[in-house]
């Protein structure tokens, strides 16, 4: 069991490795990956922007049966660092959407200077209201948002997935550190692929597969759940989910909140956590 101290001591000596990084590999080519954001969140539910490392986006796809007719999106993709590992990987279409203006502004930037503009699409939009998942079949989300708005997103990635009505094709659930397993276990149409903890960071990998044949009926109107803990879990093991002391609220309701808070009768209340 990690002692307060260590795990003190290992976030600060990560925000030390990611300011290094940003200094010296980042900044003077004209990129910005590694450096957390954690104002101007305008957006119920958001816990801010941090990257997930290569090495644990590469231990997340190794393996799986990715190819040309696979599509991948980053649901919540910050600064498109995910994006940029995962368009290694012979994917027909990787794209990310981020409610965030000026994430989405820094990713674009970052795909213009790596020259993966025509590779990689960032999308502005929110992702409770996101109408297009249906056009993809990996989802990859890293501790994005909070129980409520997760199982919103859910929802709306089931119903789009049910609209598109295609029960042949597989579906991958990505999900690094916090996740809503338990809606993803009601839909009743995924089966856990791989479930283990990303040997980098510590945090907890859900890798859910659809079953062949699901027909998403049941899954589009999934039932609500709380967050699985990984949180306080992956924590104690020093690893790199956006901390309590760095979870970020809103202080006012952004465009597009009052939306995304009446679109479902049970979405209309706030977030209890304070
Ligand atoms: C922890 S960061 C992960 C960034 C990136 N996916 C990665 O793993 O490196 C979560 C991102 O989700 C975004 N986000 C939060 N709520 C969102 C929403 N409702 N719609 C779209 N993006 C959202 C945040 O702004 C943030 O950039």
């Amino acid at each position: 069991m990690p002692t307060k101290l260590n795990i003190y001591v290992k976030r600060y000596l990560r925000y030390v490795e990611y300011l290094l990084r940003w200094l010296i590999l980042e900044k003077p080519r004209g990129l910005d990956f590694s450096m957390r954001a954690k104002s101007a969140i305008s957006i119920e539910g958001n816990r801010g922007y941090a990257l997930t490392s290569r090495k644990a986006v590469e231990n997340i796809l190794r393996g799986l049966p990715i190819g040309k007719g696979d599509s991948f999106l980053d649901i919540g993709c910050g600064k498109g660092g995910v994006l940029w590992f995962g368009s290694a990987f012979p994917f027909g279409r990787v794209a990310g959407i981020e409610v965030e203006p000026h994430l989405v502004e820094i990713a674009r930037r970052n795909m213009q200077v790596l020259h993966l503009e025509d590779r990689i699409e960032v999308i502005a939009a929110n992702a409770v209201t996101f109408e297009h998942y249906g056009e993809f079949n990996f989802f990859f989300l890293f501790n994005p948002f909070d129980a409520e708005i997760y199982r919103a997103v859910l929802t709306q990635v089931f119903s789009c997935l049910a609209a598109r009505g295609d029960a042949d094709r597989t579906v991958w659930l990505l999900c690094y550190g916090d996740s809503n397993a338990a809606v993803i276990e009601n839909s009743g149409c995924f089966e856990l692929h791989r479930n283990e903890t990303c040997p980098y960071r510590g945090n907890s990998v859900r890798i859910w597969k659809s079953k062949v044949g699901c027909h998403w009926g049941r899954a589009s109107a999934a039932p609500g759940a709380a967050l699985n803990g990984d949180s306080a879990r992956s924590q104690a093991a020093g690893a790199d989910v956006i901390a309590d002391d760095s979870t970020v609220r809103p202080n006012s309701a952004g465009p597009g909140e009052s939306a995304l808070l009446t679109r479902e009768g049970n979405q209309s209340h706030h977030h209890a956590r304070t």
